[in-house]
């Protein structure tokens, strides 16, 4: 079966990384727009490196969890394609060897001006660093205000797909959220988040609890479907 799963911040939350809408609008304590912004970066660019650099630093601390290791298992049954809106990296430390980031990763950095010069970056990245033509690296991040190039393969492999996952969005940023409308009418819908932003009906299935508890249930359900 073809299998579509989008996830959000809420299924890296049991790894130990926060999500975003937990603290009044503060990431790690610092404001998103300051942080995840073109602008940001242009007033205070030291501080948006520095920032990343910590967030790398903590991603190389965390592990996958239950959630990310059930949802990798599930390719050994199933054609999964994995879209996420989080820059870490468990899904594909778990094993998912089919994931789309929306949002950009962590571990890559790019230039600021040359949108094709994208490389891996595990270490500090530095007002200096540049790419090969001499402009400074920033943060493979997709950041508000910008657009998101991923968002048409990421339509594509929903309008495809014959069952859908959904796990740990609040499903308030667009063009995510809108990514459900592209489903087919008759593909069924699993919804795994403690505080879910849709609510049950005839092809939304919801199981209001924790990723690690639910996403293991929410894929016995969708295996009974076949
Ligand atoms: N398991 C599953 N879901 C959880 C858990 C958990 N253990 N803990 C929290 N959640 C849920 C919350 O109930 C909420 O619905 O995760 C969701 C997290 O929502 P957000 O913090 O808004 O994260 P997300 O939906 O990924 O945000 C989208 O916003 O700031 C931007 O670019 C950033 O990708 C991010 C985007």
């Amino acid at each position: 079966m073809k299998i579509a799963v989008l996830t959000g911040a809420g299924v890296s939350a049991e790894s130990g990384i926060k999500t975003f809408r937990d603290s009044n609008g503060l990431w790690e304590g610092h404001d998103v727009m300051e942080v995840a912004s073109p602008e940001g970066f242009q007033r205070n660019p030291e501080t948006v490196l520095e920032f990343y650099n910590q967030r790398r630093k903590q991603l190389l601390t965390v592990k996958p969890n239950a959630a990310h290791h059930a949802l990798a298992a599930l390719e050994k049954e199933h054609d999964v394609t994995i879209i996420t809106q989080n820059v870490d990296d468990l899904h594909e430390r778990a094993g998912s060897n089919q994931v789309i980031h929306l949002h950009g990763e962590l571990l890559k950095v790019r230039s600021t001006r040359n949108e094709a010069y994208v490389r891996e970056c595990k270490n500090d990245l530095k007002l200096g660093d540049v790419c090969d033509q001499n402009h400074q690296l920033r943060p493979h991040i997709v950041w508000f205000g910008e657009m998101v190039p991923l968002i048409d393969t990421a339509a594509n492999v929903i309008e495809k797909a014959e069952a859908i996952l959904v796990v740990g969005t609040s499903m308030v940023v667009y063009p995510a959220a809108g990514l459900i409308q592209y489903s087919k009418l008759d593909a069924k819908i699993y919804f795994v988040d403690p505080n879910p932003s849709i609510s049950e009906s005839k092809r939304v299935t919801i199981f209001a609890e924790k990723a690690t508890t639910g996403v293991p249930k929410a894929i016995a359900a969708l295996n009974n479907l076949k």
